[in-house]
């Protein structure tokens, strides 16, 4: 890559050749190209800078995924250690490397208990679409394919291959595609804030947590459970818009699940490795999975890498099956990809970063963000677990209510958040945050301070400020 002095003039190229040949993820392409690609090429710590020099302070740890922050030498040391000594090698022929077999080992170590064995892939989207294979194979050994219906929510978001965009309860995930495929059906979602505008009248988030659960066992009656294979479904709902499940919420739907003979497939894409303030968040909502799902931050995004893992029933069942298992990627359990892996979850507990979300920087962010947002006229909730962090952006505060055109506020304020140096998602028109785990309380500061600027703005244009 060119010296930095040089990226500067750069720029106007680099934009260029993107715009000619590079599709982007989730993106307008004409749109895009006609407002210009921002090029990133550098990052330090919680930082990224643009070609044209300018900082950005990441409030989303690139996609809540950079747990060690960027620039962590001992991740690159490990990974080039491992490209030189075995760049590339399959486990497809008996055979096995290092660093893989010790991140499995690694990872069962951590895994909620019963989960002792682990399958590789490269994506969250891959694991999904692997653990709903898995979970198809595994009632096929039982002797009950009729067992084929897998059930999630609404907001989901899973991923984008056929099965995992399927799995997925963001409704515009599917018209382009003709998706969902057949066997998959929805149910709501434990999202309080939204309770009043879905009709359910000014009900306590205990009560809504229970009742929300109980719609999965509706949906379970209503196909009728010797048709339902499993649950999906994440700890917290992140692409979704930070839905924090009331604490009625999971011991009923585990009930549900075990009452009717369905497997529970925990998502912990987002939640695992420290971001809720243990190694997942199985552990801080004291979840049991049947099949758990992994990725991002488990190699804190420096290589792609994902994980699929087994609770002790379902690998009981698919291990002893004596037969092959039809299924694996080139790339399962990549040795340069496992060895950062392996580094990242050394780091991750050398530093203590699990712990410091739990006890001392997530309360912090939690803490700030009230003292600063709560009273906002722009805001109607701010909730956080966490280094996971959400803001509620609402035409009245005391009403609960969305805007009418869903999702025009929250760019609005996105933007306001780009020019100020701040990287803060918005789904709908809830601003997001999710940084490093290894965010300073300094850091936190900037971010809530460069947040309460752009939020400040965007009221200012409703005439609310
Ligand atoms: C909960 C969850 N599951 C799965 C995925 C898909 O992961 P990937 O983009 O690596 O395919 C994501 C991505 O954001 C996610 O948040």
């Amino acid at each position: 890559m060119a010296h930095e002095s040089n990226t500067h003039n750069l720029t106007s190229h680099w934009r260029a050749i993107d715009a000619a040949h590079h599709v982007h993820p989730f993106t307008d392409t004409a749109a895009l190209n006609k407002e210009g690609v921002r090029v990133i090429v550098k990052s330090d710590g919680v930082y990224l800078w643009d070609s044209e020099g300018t900082k950005l302070i990441d409030g989303m740890a690139g996609l809540w995924c950079v747990q060690v922050g960027y620039g962590n030498a001992e991740l690159a040391e490990a990974g080039y250690e491992a490209l030189k000594t075995l760049p590339y090698y399959n486990h497809f022929f008996k055979t096995t490397n290092p660093w893989t077999a010790e991140l499995a080992a690694k990872l069962a170590t951590i895994l909620p208990d019963g989960h002792e064995h682990v399958l590789f892939a490269n994506s969250g989207s891959e694991a999904n679409d692997t653990a709903l294979k898995l979970i198809r194979y595994y009632w096929n050994l039982k002797g009950r394919p009729d067992k084929k219906i897998h059930l999630s929510r609404e907001y989901a978001y899973h991923g984008v291959t056929m099965a995992a965009a399927s799995l997925s309860g963001l409704t515009p995930m599917h018209p382009q595609w003709d998706l969902p495929l057949p066997g998959f059906a929805k149910v709501p979602a434990p999202y309080w804030f939204g309770a009043k505008a879905a009709g359910y009248g000014d009900i306590d988030p205990e009560e809504f947590g229970l009742l929300i659960a109980r719609k999965l066992e509706e949906a379970i009656l209503e196909i009728g459970a010797d048709r339902v294979a499993s649950f999906s479904a994440e700890p917290i709902q992140g692409a979704g818009g930070l839905i924090f499940p009331p604490a009625t919420y999971w011991p009923e739907v585990q009930h549900i699940c075990r009452k009717y003979d369905v497997l529970l497939h925990l998502d912990e894409v987002i939640t695992g490795f420290g971001r809720t303030g243990e190694w997942f968040g199985a552990q801080t909502y004291a979840i049991a999975p049947d099949i758990m799902t992994m990725a991002k931050g488990l190699s804190s995004g420096y290589q792609p890498i994902s994980a699929i893992s087994l609770g002790e029933r379902m690998s009981k069942t698919i291990l002893n099956a004596n037969e092959e298992l039809v299924h694996g990627y080139t790339y399962s359990g990549h040795p340069v990809a496992s060895a950062v892996a392996l580094k990242n979850l050394e780091v991750i507990e050398k530093k203590g970063l699990a712990h410091r979300t739990r006890h001392t920087i997530g309360p912090y962010l939690d803490r700030r963000l009230r003292e600063t947002f709560e009273a906002h006229p722009l805001v109607g909730e701010v909730r956080c677990v966490g280094l996971l962090a959400a803001i509620e952006l609402v035409p009245d505060k005391a009403e609960r209510r969305f805007f009418a055109n869903s999702g025009d506020i929250g760019t609005r304020c996105r933007n306001y958040c780009f020019t100020n140096g701040l990287v803060m998602r918005a789904i709908r028109d809830t601003m997001v945050l999710s940084p490093p785990l290894i965010v300073t309380e300094a850091e936190v500061e900037e971010i809530v301070a460069k947040a309460k600027d752009a939020i400040d703005r965007t009221a200012h244009d409703l005439g609310k400020m």
